[in-house]
């Protein structure tokens, strides 16, 4: 599938993550086992998600020598999961950094024209300085994503990438054209959306799987 600006857009196909999420589709994956799937599978998108993190030459002693070793130098990151869904893979960044600040964004879809309603915003400071990764498993319309990012660079965030675990089509183009700037890291590219705006085959509402509501 082709999208306008190609070289930020990053689809994911390693066997591990595929297997996650066909976990995660099932609709008997309960809700303890969906929490968790969505924790690794953020974690190993994460891990490709970094892999530019910049880098410095520290001085080290072994038992053996000192020696000059590579280590992520300066610039900071911020993880910033869209309420609720994206709650669910912060655990997994964290867990490969640990020393992350994490920011909020609070988003809920009207029910009827499928636009976003943002409610909640509260971001590290200062932005401006960070890395910032935007967590959502959701990428449908875009609409979310696409507000929850000009809210951030509003705020003067200026380095940003996009996690998701799904998207459809749709929501690629959107964001993509909206911030042609941020990096998109996608777990699998799904069909289509349908006449709800849900995403085909998908795995159904994210924030009702991993927190039990219905
Ligand atoms: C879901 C999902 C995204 C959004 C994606 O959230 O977690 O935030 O929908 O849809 P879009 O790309 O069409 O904007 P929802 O609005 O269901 O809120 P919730 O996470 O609180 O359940
Ligand atoms: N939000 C979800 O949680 N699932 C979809 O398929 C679309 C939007």
């Amino acid at each position: 599938m082709d999208f306008e600006n190609m070289e930020n857009i990053f689809i994911l196909d390693h066997p591990l993550i595929q297997h996650k999420i066909s976990m995660l589709r099932d609709k008997n994956t309960g809700t303890n086992e969906f929490r968790k799937l969505v924790e690794e599978i953020a974690m190993l998108e994460g891990f490709v998600a970094l892999k530019d993190l910049p880098m410095e030459e520290v001085e080290v002693e072994t038992p053996i020598e000192k020696c000059m070793t590579p280590m992520i130098s300066g610039r900071k990151l911020a993880i910033v999961p869209i309420l609720r869904a994206g709650l669910g893979m912060v655990g997994g960044v964290l867990a490969l950094v640990p020393s992350a600040k994490v920011g909020h964004i609070g988003m809920y879809r009207d029910e009827d024209t499928h636009e976003p309603q943002e409610y909640y915003c509260k971001l590290p400071s200062p932005i401006e300085e960070r890395t910032i990764v935007v967590l959502d498993p959701m990428l449908a319309t875009g609409g979310s994503a696409a507000d929850a990012i000009s809210q951030i660079k509003e705020h003067g965030g200026v380095d940003i990438k996009f996690m998701c675990i799904i998207a459809a089509p749709e929501g690629v183009e959107k964001l993509n054209s909206a911030h042609p700037d941020v990096q998109i890291y996608i777990g699998h590219l799904d069909r289509e959306l349908n006449d709800d705006a849900y995403i085909c085959p998908g795995l159904g509402d994210a924030g009702d799987r991993i927190f039990g509501t219905k």
